[in-house]
């Protein structure tokens, strides 16, 4: 009789401490990234990841996106590429839309070009690190 309570206090410490371990960690745009895109983009942003080699269309090199346009960091662009909102007619499919799969995280207002949209803070947070490889 005593072990099973034993038994049962245990299993609701242990669910407890279950609970406290599931609590969110903060969003961070390093993390997402090596784990969704480092493969293709490689480790760094330069389009030089293991899978590279395998793709038939090269993986852009993420660090020269400002560069590639003027100057300014196309966040709009950038946020609509990985979601998959908006790609040009010419962009290949090897790479994965990412808006479903990350979109369960919360939303946050976000704007740009002068437009407020509810976007996703994972690929708010994803933006502002790519942003921060421009040019390395
Ligand atoms: C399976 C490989 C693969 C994965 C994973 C991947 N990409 Fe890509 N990505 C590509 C390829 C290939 C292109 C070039 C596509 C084209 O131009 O048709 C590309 C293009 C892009 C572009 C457009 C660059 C430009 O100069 O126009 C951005 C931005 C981008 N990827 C960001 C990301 C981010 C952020 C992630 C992770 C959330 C990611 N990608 C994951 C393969 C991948």
């Amino acid at each position: 009789m005593q072990k099973t309570w034993i038994t049962i206090a245990l299993t609701g410490a242990m669910a407890m401490m279950a609970g406290a371990c599931v609590k969110e960690a903060p969003i961070s745009g390093k993390r997402l990234y090596s784990e969704n895109c480092a493969a293709c983009h490689g480790p760094k942003g330069q389009g030089d990841g293991p899978f590279a080699k395998d793709l038939i269309m090269p993986p852009a090199d993420l660090t020269a996106l400002s560069e590639n346009n003027g100057g300014t960091f196309p966040r709009n662009y950038v946020i609509s590429t990985m979601d998959g909102y908006a790609r040009g007619e010419h962009f290949s499919g090897a790479m994965p839309e990412f808006g479903v799969k990350l979109a369960g995280s919360d939303v946050i207002m976000e704007t740009g070009d002068g437009v407020v949209t509810p976007t996703p803070k994972a690929l708010v947070a994803l933006a502002d690190y790519l942003e921060s490889l421009q040019g390395t």
